[in-house]
């Protein structure tokens, strides 16, 4: 058993699932050119803001993205309330987000043909019951179960409903189906390590459509509306934000999309993630006493990684709050409405090496809190 301390602590301590860490080498000089005090409007702030759509496009031409209020969940929220309505709507959950989802729909919106389909903290519903002629509404991953849905062969191609999916710590970590994913939603604090701030919506010429067509019948405040006199408002999509944005935020998540670019792109940007998974997998396979929540390996996020400790009389909070005191790792206690464990942020930001250097702590706490 481990008990002296071990002598590397990881050189980043940042594990939180968001706001993430930072790219590596990041530093507050690199937004040097962040257009302070200048308007969003202006042709500097609006060509800024038209860059972070352009760098963000790993995804169809005719997608069109555009930065929306509220972070992720305004995003998610615009996308309820602007296209459910017209058909029924099959909400997918498995753990505290898409429970969310489906609460709004639910007790918000007050849609009556909804159909959930659960799974405990751990699993995924059976995804094929999700009908092609109804509105399909999931998060890609589980940020506080750490359970993703390994791919989108569920997902009629030739489906009439829309797909909605919140993909907050999915985007730029792991590979979507975009031609599956009708309106999908991001935020900026998440796999690139941007400041939490405004949210990035997608859609597709489908969600497009209907937004042209469908009339909600209820009021929609002046940020969830993307149709001006009617029509799409195109501007939007093209930087012109519906209200103001942080200009520093713009200029840090400009700076994350470079660095990405630098790496080489969304492939880069998966391996590192995956890579962070198969160090973690690694360290779980040969200790005692963690386990993955997640049950199907297939079905573990690369992004929010969540553990389990195989004994239950072992309190995960006391654990992270030791390696918190020592500057080991922050924020890796497991979200306050899943179940007791570990949640261990592994996106492309995070250094392997940083993980590696976490192991011998982790084993090191766990040996102090059972002493
Ligand atoms: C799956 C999921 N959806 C929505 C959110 C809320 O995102 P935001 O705080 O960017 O609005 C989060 C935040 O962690 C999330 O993980």
């Amino acid at each position: 058993m481990i008990t002296d301390k071990p002598a590397t602590r990881p050189r980043n301590p940042c594990f939180s699932s968001g706001p993430c860490a930072k790219r590596p080498g990041w530093t507050l000089e690199g937004l040097a050119n962040a257009a302070l005090g200048r308007s969003h409007r202006s042709a500097l702030g609006k060509a800024k803001l038209s860059e972070v759509i352009e760098r963000s496009r790993a995804l169809p031409r005719d997608y069109r993205i555009g930065i929306v209020p509220a972070s992720d969940t305004g995003a998610v929220e615009l996308a309820l309330w602007s296209l459910l309505g017209p058909r029924g709507v099959d909400v997918l959950a498995w753990e505290s987000f898409g429970e969310a989802w489906a609460a709004d729909i639910s007790t918000q919106l007050r849609l009556d043909d909804v159909r959930l389909f659960e799974a405990p903290y751990g699993g995924l519903p059976d995804l094929s019951q999700a009908s092609p002629d109804r509105d399909i509404v999931f998060a890609w991953n589980g940020t506080t179960s750490g359970v993703r849905v390994p791919d989108g062969k569920w997902i009629a191609a030739d489906r009439e409903g829309l797909t909605i999916c919140d993909a907050t710590s999915a985007a730029f970590a792991m590979a979507l189906p975009w031609h599956k994913l009708d309106v999908t939603t991001w935020s900026w604090q998440k796999a690139l390590g941007g400041e939490a701030q405004h949210g990035m919506i997608a859609l597709s010429p489908r969600a497009v459509e209907r937004l042209q067509t469908h009339r909600p019948k209820w009021p929609l405040p002046k940020i969830f509306r993307l149709i001006q006199d009617g029509r799409l408002n195109e501007g939007i999509f093209a930087g012109e934000t519906i209200n103001t944005p942080s200009m520093l935020a713009v200029e840090d998540h400009l700076d994350a999309l470079k660095w990405a670019e630098r790496l080489g792109g969304l492939p880069a940007l998966i391996a590192r993630s995956e890579a962070n998974l198969a160090a973690i997998e690694a360290w779980v396979a040969r200790t005692q006493w963690p386990a993955f929540l997640a049950a199907d390996k297939p079905q573990r996020s690369c992004t929010s990684v969540c553990l389990k400790i195989v004994d239950p009389a072992v309190t995960p909070r006391k654990l992270a709050a030791l390696l918190e005191a020592e500057n080991v790792a922050f924020d890796i206690d497991a979200y306050r409405h899943a179940p007791p464990g570990l949640r261990i942020w592994a996106g492309a930001t995070v250094e392997t090496e940083d993980l590696r250097a976490l192991f011998p702590w982790l084993d090191w706490a766990y040996a102090e809190v059972t002493a």
